[in-house]
This record gives C-alpha cells, structure tokens and sequence, in this order.
C-alpha cells in the first residue's frame, strides 16, 4: 500500500493537458491531482477540458467523462451518485464535499480536484480509508445489552428518545469531516475523529444501548475524545449537514456530569 500522503493544497507539478475537440466552445477546465505509485513517480496534475454541452451537472459526472472519454487511467471511487453511499469523498475547490452532489455550475474558475488531504493515496482521487474505518469499527458501532429481548416484540423507544438519534444516524461514513480536522491531521493515529466519534456518541444516546458507561470509559483518553479543539471544520464540510462538533461537544459534557 502506498504510503505517500499530501495535503490537498500542496503544489504539485502539472502534468499533460487533454485538450477538448475541434470545435468545442462551451469548456470548462478540471484540474485533476494524478499520483500513480507503481510508476516510482511523483504526483502532479493533469489538465481536462470538458465539453460542458454533453456532461451532466456534478463534479461527478464530469470526472466520469473524463475517464470514459479523454483518460481511462484516471482513478476515483463511485457507486450511488446521489450522495447515499459516500464513497466519492474528495477536495474539490479547496474543500471536502462529495462529487456526485457539488455542481459544477457554482464553482467559479477551473475545477481543482485532490483526493481527501492527509490519507495516504492509493491512486489518484482513491484515498486509504483504512485507518479511518478502523476508528469506526473501534467504538462499536451497534447496539449492546446485557437484559434479554423481549419474547413477543423488537427493543422499543419512545418517539422522544428516538428524535435524539436525528442528526447522528445519516453519517454516510464518507470521511469529509475527519479529513478536514486539523487534530486529526497532526493525530489521526490517536484522535478518532469527528466521524468516529458522531458514530460513537449515536449509540451514547441511544436509549435502547445498555453499554453507556462502558462507551464513555473508552473515550476518557487525553487523545480519542480530548483532542477535538472546536475547530467546526467538520461541521462545515459534512455533506449530509450532520453537526459533528455538537456531539463531540454533548459527549465531553457526559464525562463531565457523570463525575458530578
Ligand atoms: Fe461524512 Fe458527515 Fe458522516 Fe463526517 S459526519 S463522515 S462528513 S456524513
Ligand atoms: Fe476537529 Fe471538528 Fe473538533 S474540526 S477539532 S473535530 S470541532
Ligand atoms: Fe455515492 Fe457520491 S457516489 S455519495
């Protein structure tokens, strides 16, 4: 695995130009970040000129014309194309957000297209998620008990304590937040992040959850929880308008009252 990382406003050296055919008025430049580890290579970027008359409205769509039409070397992750499954996470005009859902119409200038800062980058626009996904999996994501199920019907909550989960269930885990975290740059070994910790605190306040204490053992360490400086990076950039700051925020503020 490539272990080569670089933040998304680093310089880098440009590479070819893919012009847009004889005749095409209607252009808009990508400017697209291209690292390949197996070429022993440095990264740069390559420059594409879109015929906008013949390519749909996102970021999206325009990278996927690019690869099926100008530069099939071009690597990107994709799947839902409409903001669901978040795998199409990366820097677009200086900011993380999703290709499938940022429009090209509202960026003005060339499209700078970098892969989320400070991952190492498999391939061009593909980050290496795996540390991110392991401080995921790392506050247990489901929902634990000790008491049986009851015999006759599912775990009930009151419609009050299930609003409490609104804001925390819809993470799409496409890591926009944590990568645009100063901590989580400098400590993304130690620090969980702002996803992992949404994720956390969503079981926290579940009411149904009968691990609470034990959650919040987990996260008492001067660096999984107490490394978040309310630097509201990560509420900024989530795509899906998730405020994980504020459940960072209501997390500490448990540690507090439960030593009251
Ligand atoms: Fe993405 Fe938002 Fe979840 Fe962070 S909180 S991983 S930005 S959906
Ligand atoms: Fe980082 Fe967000 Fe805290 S940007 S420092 S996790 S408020
Ligand atoms: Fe699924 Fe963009 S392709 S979120």
């Amino acid at each position: 695995m490539a272990e080569f990382t670089l933040p998304a406003n680093s310089i880098v050296k440009q590479g070819q130009l893919f012009k847009a055919a004889e005749g095409v008025t209607n252009i808009k430049r990508f400017i697209v970040y291209r690292y390949d580890p197996a070429t022993g290579e440095n990264p740069h970027t390559d420059t594409y000129e879109v015929d906008m008359d013949s390519c749909g409205p996102m970021v999206l769509d325009g990278l996927l014309k690019i690869k099926d039409e100008m530069d099939s070397s071009l690597s990107l992750r994709r799947s839902c194309r409409e903001g669901i499954c978040g795998s199409c996470s990366m820097n677009i005009d200086g900011s993380n957000t999703l290709a499938c859902t940022q429009s090209i119409g509202t960026i003005k200038g060339d499209v700078k297209v970098y892969p989320l800062p400070h991952q190492p980058v498999v391939k061009d626009l593909v980050s290496d998620l795996t540390n991110f996904y392991a401080q995921y999996a790392s506050v247990e994501p489901w929902m634990k008990t000790d008491t049986a199920t009851p015999p006759d019907r599912e775990r009930l909550q009151s419609r009050e304590d299930r609003e409490k989960l609104d804001g925390l269930y819809e993470c799409i885990l496409c890591a926009c937040c944590s990568t645009s975290c100063p901590s989580y740059w400098w400590n993304s070994d130690r620090y969980l992040g702002p996803a992992a910790l949404l994720n956390a605190y969503r079981w926290i306040v579940d009411s149904r959850d009968e691990a609470t204490g034990e959650r919040l053992d987990e996260l008492e360490d001067p660096f999984k929880l107490y490394r978040c400086h309310t630097i509201m990076n990560c509420t900024k950039v989530c795509p899906k308008g998730l405020n994980p700051a504020k459940a960072i925020a209501a997390t500490k503020k448990l540690m507090v009252q439960r030593k009251i």
